[in-house]
């Protein structure tokens, strides 16, 4: 069975084509993926409006590339899965309206995915895990979750923003386009990491916060003594100790012996680096999504909307009424193709 993933939540246009005939052979599973970054004006956040106009221009290429590079034709394509939510409405509009078109012109059956769930379920198909205490940190989430009674439910979450987003409104502040976290990253691996500067420290219980942080950081960038791989240094070392803390609490609390990452700040090294030790600490395996899919993609869109649809075809939506939800949390959605604990 093919199915096609639309994704388009936020920064990222992008189409893959996957094979369901391949399902234990993580190689074969992807067809092709292809995917358009939208970059937002030096300094700026993504405005939403632009990033979709970005969307709709690139599609019709995306997607032709995609079956292309998959050497089928839409006619060949069984199922339609498109992200759904959460994430921007303009960039969400464009590709539901792309899989809704294609889906009721060719009669292809059609599967809203939640955004977030691609995420954890493309981590934990290709890493070969079964049921992981998993961190999902990107843009629009930093969440630590457990899979139980059908759910993937939020053992600890953060209470302000995201370290997707800390990382980019620090990055803006240097004069980077958002997204731009890889960029903080490789700033950081200039320093001589001789020294962290102290740093707002937040963990409340089971949560994390970064907003003081975020402004402590914007306050050593005032001040020219402290150079900028040094400053990126001490946000990583902070903000990644404040996360660590947090899953080993989770760790301790549920002994998963299990830990996955995923998300578009997984593809941090020295996160990865931080994440493993605690979790040799704990006897747990360490598993990160592969570095090609940690941010967005249309293979997680593609591989969660082929599991529900192979589960119940009744997940199936009819194309004028595909749902789109900006703030559609992940918790709320039931996963009935993996088995409950
Ligand atoms: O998963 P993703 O592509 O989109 C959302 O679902 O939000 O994650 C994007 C986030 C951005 O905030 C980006 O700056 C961050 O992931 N990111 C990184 C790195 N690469 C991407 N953050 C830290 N270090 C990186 N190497
Ligand atoms: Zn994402």
């Amino acid at each position: 069975m093919l199915c096609l993933g639309i994704e388009s939540t936020a920064h990222t246009f992008s189409c893959s084509v996957i094979n369901s005939g391949n399902n234990n052979d993580n190689d074969n599973i992807v067809l092709s993926e292809v995917r358009d970054i939208y970059k937002a004006p030096i300094g700026w956040g993504i405005h939403p409006r632009d990033a979709s106009k970005h969307h709709a221009q690139v599609a019709p290429k995306i997607l032709k590339e995609c079956l292309d590079k998959a050497q089928v034709s839409i006619k060949n394509i069984d199922l339609i899965s498109y992200s759904a939510g959460p994430g921007l409405g303009p960039c969400l509009r464009i590709g539901a309206v792309i899989a809704r078109s294609l889906s009721a012109f060719y009669d292809i059956p059609l599967i809203p995915v939640n955004h977030a769930i691609g995420h954890i379920e493309l981590g934990i198909k290709l890493t070969e895990l079964n049921s992981p205490l998993t961190l999902l940190v990107s843009g629009g989430h930093t969440m630590i979750l457990v899979f139980h009674k059908n759910k993937w439910r939020i053992f600890g979450e953060t209470l302000d923003i995201t370290l997707g987003q800390l990382f980019d409104q620090v990055g803006r502040s240097m004069g980077f386009a958002s997204p731009c976290g890889n960029k903080i990253e490789e700033l950081s691996n200039l320093s001589d990491k001789n020294s962290v500067y102290p740093l707002p420290y937040v963990i409340k219980g089971n949560d994390v916060s970064f907003s003081g942080l975020l402004t402590a950081v914007k306050a050593l960038m005032r001040n020219k003594e402290y150079a900028l791989p040094d400053i990126c240094f001490s946000l990583e070392e902070t903000a990644f100790s404040i996360m660590v803390e947090a899953v080993e609490r989770a760790l301790s609390f549920t002994e998963k012996k299990e830990f996955l990452v995923v998300g578009g700040v997984s593809a941090n090294n020295r996160l990865s680096r931080m994440l493993q030790i605690a979790c040799d600490y704990h006897d747990s395996i360490f598993k990160s999504c592969p570095l090609q899919f940690c941010g967005d993609n249309g293979v997680q869109i593609a591989w969660a909307g082929l599991q529900s649809f192979l589960y119940s075809s009744s997940s199936k939506v009819h194309p004028e009424k595909a749902p789109i939800s900006q703030s559609w949390r992940l918790d709320t959605v039931d996963i009935l193709w993996r088995d409950s604990e």
